[in-house]
């Protein structure tokens, strides 16, 4: 899907997400890049969200696992990759910006999407507006514990407590989504995105008001599915 979006549209706007989840689909692009199939030069990129005072050189940071999963591997143009602005210390102007930066360029073409077993999207908790534009947001205890496992080598202490987050409104404003969940521990909150009701207390079933969603499971993420 994405590959394709981006023969058909060589300067399309891609919004991107960290985490586990999409790291075989870069993985693919970079292939089909290598292989000659892809061109990245005219993509744009938005990205949905990064770590209260992480710096882009920080290995933690979700700029450098873009930089090192994706961007340094093919031919986008690391100046249209955009990223918000961990290190702003008036973080408000860090959110303003990166909210004037998306009515500038975006909205994306594709937004892809990973899902936290408690439902959120981006860094957007249970309890967040629907129409929430991009914020910092205090990160629960249960998802900075998930984090460390992947990025801080499982010590929690060292995850930052805040991040900045596109809203569960400008991530709805993407052309088209497309949701990767893999594990047992997706398995809730994918049956409330594609069989329950819209709730707050699941932030991805603010998907249920978007008319273009593509949700990607492996069996045990589809396992309480039911229809
Ligand atoms: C990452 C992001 C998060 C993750 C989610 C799932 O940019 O916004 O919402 O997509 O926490 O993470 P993984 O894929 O590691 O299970």
């Amino acid at each position: 899907i994405i590959s394709a979006q981006v023969i058909m549209k060589p300067h399309c706007v891609l919004g991107l997400a960290t985490g586990s989840s999409p790291i075989g689909t870069y993985k693919q692009l970079i292939e089909w890049y290598n292989k000659g199939d892809l061109d990245f030069a005219r993509v744009m990129s938005i990205n949905l969200d990064e770590y209260k005072g992480l710096s882009p050189e920080n290995p933690q940071s979700y700029r450098y696992f873009m930089n090192t999963h994706l961007f340094h591997k093919i031919n986008i143009n690391h100046a249209n990759t955009y990223v918000p602005n961990g290190t702003e210390p008036d973080a408000e102007k860090a959110c303003q910006a990166y909210n004037e930066l998306l009515h500038k360029i975006g909205p994306a073409d594709i937004q892809i999407l990973g899902l936290g077993h408690d439902g959120h999207i981006g860094f957007n908790e249970p309890g967040t507006s629907f129409d929430s534009v991009t914020h910092m947001i205090e990160l629960k205890e249960s998802t900075r514990q998930d984090n460390a496992r992947l990025f801080f080598d499982g010590k929690i202490d060292e995850v930052p407590t805040h991040a900045i987050t596109m809203g569960i409104s400008n991530i709805l404003q993407a052309k088209k989504v497309l949701l990767v969940a893999c594990g047992e521990n997706k398995a809730q909150p994918i049956k409330v995105l594609v069989e329950g009701e819209k709730t707050t207390d699941v932030p991805a079933s603010a998907l249920q008001d978007h008319n273009d969603v593509v949700v990607i499971v492996d069996k045990a993420a589809a396992s309480l599915l039911t229809k």
